[in-house]
């Protein structure tokens, strides 16, 4: 079970068997109920609707599910949803602004990175948390980062080169 408020939440129910857990989610700061079993991937897809998040393996095998977590690439089948109490998420939703695309995703359209897309949303996110921490990446770094994302169509020559792009336009960025 999931329930999900909008800031306050009400008191807990009696004894019911779920946990009450804070986060914040692409900016926005949620409270939750929620099973102690329940996979952070569940949470994101199913409790806040955010579909972008895509489930490939259940097994921490494919990388679709990987969103930031704390700004560090986390497979959201991996964890449970009560351990994002009091941390920060952020997924493929959050990279664009209301009118421009995040330098990722525009990398990825001019480089063509994507063949059916199930596996985009974690290559980006990967490929952000790398970014984040090293602005000028290697064709290496890039491959090392992206080493536990699969992608079933095997695009990864343009994948890489998309994220290279990306890096480029943000360090240009950086410089206006
Ligand atoms: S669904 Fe999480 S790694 Fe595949
Ligand atoms: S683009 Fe199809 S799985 Fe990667």
């Amino acid at each position: 079970m999931t329930t999900l408020y909008s800031e306050p939440a009400p008191d807990a129910a009696g004894d019911v068997p779920v946990r009450r857990i804070s986060f914040t989610i692409n900016g926005e700061k949620k409270t939750a109920e929620v099973e102690p079993r329940l996979l952070l991937a569940h949470l994101i897809r199913y409790g806040l609707r955010l579909t972008g998040t895509h489930t490939g393996c259940d097994t921490t095998n494919c990388g679709a599910c990987t969103v930031l977590l704390d700004g560090k690439a986390v497979k959201s089948c991996t964890m449970l949803a009560v351990q994002t109490d009091g941390h920060d998420i952020q997924t493929v939703e959050g990279l664009a602004t209301a009118s421009e695309l995040h330098p990722l995703q525009e990398g990825f359209r001019e480089e063509h990175g994507l063949q059916c897309g199930f596996c985009t949303p974690g290559m980006m996110m990967a490929a952000k948390a790398l970014l984040d921490r090293t602005p000028d990446p290697t064709e290496e770094d890039v491959r090392w980062a992206l080493s536990g994302n699969l992608c079933r169509c095997t695009g990864y020559q343009n994948i890489v080169k998309s994220v290279l792009w990306a890096a480029a336009k943000l360090r240009s960025q950086a410089t206006e």
